[in-house]
């Protein structure tokens, strides 16, 4: 039936089409591990409960063919034939019908070649309980970003594979160049983030090494609000609402950006809400703070109850507490780390780090923790629900 909805009435050129392909593929399916593609395949959350996006890169021209399960079974839950998007050879496809909360499995057949992942599709409007990790940073030292995404599936930190990832911004040294991403974001010789990116749906914030240019959105296709003049956007996931600016437009008074997002958080009707940025309000240096995130951006926050704040830009990891609001900056997930200055306004910990944050909802309960390269907690904190405008600082260690 799905694949009946899929393809409408070319569905029995289709189907012959991946009758033959699949003969071939069968032969070699053993090959899961095999010289990776160019990019992917990775994944992105399109916002819809029952969708996942999956996107890869190939070297050539070729026809691919797409096929997805419930983790576990072999019957097929849906399949695809895919073409070349561009000159690229970029290809991507949004697998849909999926069961919100199920964990799937999916191959991508190439050549003679066959790649797999695994995902968990995002949870309903109506799930109490969700988890998902915060990195961001990851540029220029691959390798260690390689160590920290073993890290991250490792059993030591927690279920594996995780199932969302937000990246609070600069992939890459140069984002403006295809082989700068290729070569720290989507390597081919780092084999643990590549299957991070296999399995996790990564949801982006634009960050200031990946400019303005038009890279970012071709390798994230999110549904932006304005994808001509900013790369800004919300999703639900779960309880949770995600609202992710973007700082390299233009975002103080009378923008665009700026009124979407009073629009956006006074629409909400989710109990968590979280905003993504890349450049904080405060964070603990070296950058300076950024002054419109601490005008414009908090009061929004404090009037309509946004949590928690997580920003990137800073090579290390800090956390503040600005008039009940909590801001996190996770930005030491590559880059050359920034010593701290623990001086800075509402800074209550800040330490230069390689490190990833976990985040846990539950209810009315949200906890993060800052997790080192080896799965040391290096910080375990909750986050409080109410959000009280001049109230000093309320975290609870634990
Ligand atoms: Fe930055
Ligand atoms: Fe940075």
């Amino acid at each position: 039936m799905m694949v009946e909805r899929t393809y409408g009435s070319s569905f029995n050129t289709i189907k012959w089409i991946y009758i033959v392909l699949s003969a071939l593929f069968c032969v070699v399916d053993a090959q899961a591990d095999v010289w990776p593609m160019r990019k992917g395949p990775y994944l992105i959350y399109p916002g819809n409960p029952t969708d996942m996006m999956v996107l890869w890169q190939m070297d050539d021209p070729s026809t691919c063919v797409l096929e997805w399960r419930r983790a576990g079974t072999e019957a097929l839950a849906g399949y695809a034939v895919t073409e070349p998007r561009d000159l690229t050879y970029a290809h991507r496809y949004v697998m849909t019908d999926l069961e919100p909360g199920a964990a799937y499995t999916y191959a991508v057949h190439e050549n003679n070649r066959t790649h797999t992942g695994q995902f968990r599709a995002a949870p309903t409007s109506e799930t109490q309980s969700v988890e998902f990790i915060a990195l961001g940073d990851s540029r220029t030292y691959t390798d260690e970003f390689n160590r920290l995404a073993d890290q991250i599936c490792s059993p030591s930190a927690g279920a594996m594979p995780p199932d969302l990832i937000i990246h609070t911004g600069d992939f890459t040294t140069y984002g403006a160049y295809h082989s700068y991403w290729d070569r720290e974001y989507f390597s081919r010789y780092h084999p643990a983030l590549r299957r991070l990116q296999a399995s996790t749906p990564i949801q982006p914030v634009a960050g200031n090494h990946e400019t303005t240019a038009p890279l970012f959105n071709q390798f994230f296709p999110l549904p932006y609000i304005d994808e001509g003049l900013g790369r800004y956007y919300a999703f639900d996931y779960g309880p949770i609402h995600f609202t992710v600016l973007d700082q390299y437009n233009a975002f103080t008074t009378d923008s665009a950006q700026l009124e979407w997002l009073e629009q956006d958080l006074a629409q909400t009707d989710r109990p968590w809400k979280i905003l993504v940025l890349h450049h904080p309000g405060w964070g603990a240096g070296t950058h300076p703070n950024h002054p419109v995130v601490q005008s414009h951006v908090q009061p929004l926050c404090e009037r309509f109850g946004v949590q928690l704040v997580l920003g990137g830009h800073n090579h290390n990891y800090s956390r503040a507490m600005v008039r009940g609001v909590t801001h996190v900056v996770t930005g030491g997930a590559g880059a050359p780390k920034y010593i701290p200055d623990q001086s800075y306004p509402f800074i209550i910990r800040a330490l230069a780090v390689t490190h990833f944050c976990r985040v846990r909802v539950s209810g009315q309960q949200m906890s993060v923790q800052a997790i080192d390269l080896s799965g040391h907690v290096i910080e375990s904190v909750r986050v409080p629900f109410e959000v009280r405008p001049g109230t000093a600082p309320v975290w609870q260690l634990f």
